[in-house]
């Protein structure tokens, strides 16, 4: 059956609903502000691609300058994370042990703490991480991991992905997984290591986000972030930017998503260890359990 067909019965206290993975109307409460700000790109796709072009270094965006830009883009309304975390806390309960994968620069991290939660935090990019230092101190564990070799002395209660290493868009009315990571190997071999990294029964939140489109939206202190979308064979590719009004490129970055349609999507998620995915009404989120 496809994954996309099930009906999941949601148990979580009041949100308890009955939901079929793929029905959009209740998603995308905490990610909606950007949608809200944005307008069509106001500097074309070729002058940016012909810009990267000359500019060689910049495959892996988080190793660049772009971190710099990264918490400007946050508190310019990109992703709502004090309602993430608000929402999280309902999906995953109080006090939590909670692993974050491709944490950035923390700034759910500290929602979640402030909400009680224990996290551990980890990241490709140590400079993402150094910023992330900088906003928790020793509020939180926070290290240096690749998700596909993930190894920590212990197992979590929950672990969530919030646009991290894995994320879901909607696409003609489904959910598509889009993955930081290449291929079904290594996709499998890093799914699998966060469910040896979660208790039995332990919870694995993938936040949802909106569609892909090409946009530009205004950041605080007069810069604006633009994007691109191009469909590769197995995935997408996002070609970003940070810069001025008058088209000034201060930062950029072009990023490969794998992407993942429903039946892949619960071949994956099975042969990882984990049960149905479930998308809980009135959140941003999907959900499932391990084994
Ligand atoms: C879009 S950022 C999201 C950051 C943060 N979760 C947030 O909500 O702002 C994606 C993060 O995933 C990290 N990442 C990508 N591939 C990874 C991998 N294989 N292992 C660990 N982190 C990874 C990147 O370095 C980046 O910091």
């Amino acid at each position: 059956m496809e994954h996309s067909e099930k009906t999941s019965l949601i148990d979580c206290g009041d949100l308890s609903t009955s939901c079929k993975v793929g029905e959009l109307s209740v998603l995308n409460r905490s990610k909606v502000e950007c949608k809200s700000m944005s307008m069509q790109p106001i500097i074309s796709e070729r002058s940016l691609r012909e810009y990267i072009r000359k500019d060689l270094g910049v495959e892996n965006p988080y190793t660049g300058n772009f971190p710099q830009f990264y918490d400007l883009l946050l508190s310019s309304g990109y992703v709502d994370h004090e309602e993430s975390a608000r929402q999280l806390t309902r999906l995953l309960g109080r006090s939590r042990s909670i692993l974050e994968i491709g944490v950035g620069t923390g700034v759910l991290t500290q929602e979640l703490i402030e909400r009680g939660h224990q996290v551990t935090g980890i990241d490709l990019s140590e400079a993402m991480l150094q910023q992330a230092r900088r906003r928790i101190g020793c509020h939180a564990e926070l290290k240096l991991q690749d998700v596909c070799e993930l190894n920590l002395d212990q197992k979590f209660d929950a672990a969530v992905s919030e646009g991290g290493v894995w994320f879901f868009v909607p696409r003609c009315n489904r959910l598509m997984l889009q993955s930081h990571l290449a291929g079904v190997g290594k996709n499998l071999q890093a799914l699998r290591k966060v469910a040896q990294h979660l208790k039995p029964g332990g919870k694995f939140a993938i936040s949802i986000h909106e569609a892909n489109a090409d946009y530009s939206m205004p950041l605080e202190s007069g810069l604006f972030l633009t994007e691109f979308h191009r469909e590769l064979k197995r995935g997408i590719e996002s070609t970003f930017s940070i810069h001025t009004a008058d088209g000034v490129i201060l930062s950029h970055g072009v990023q490969k998503f794998a992407t993942f349609g429903g039946a892949e999507q619960n071949r994956l998620f099975a042969a990882a260890g984990f049960g149905d995915a479930r998308v809980v009404s009135g959140t941003d989120y999907l959900l499932l359990e391990r084994h």
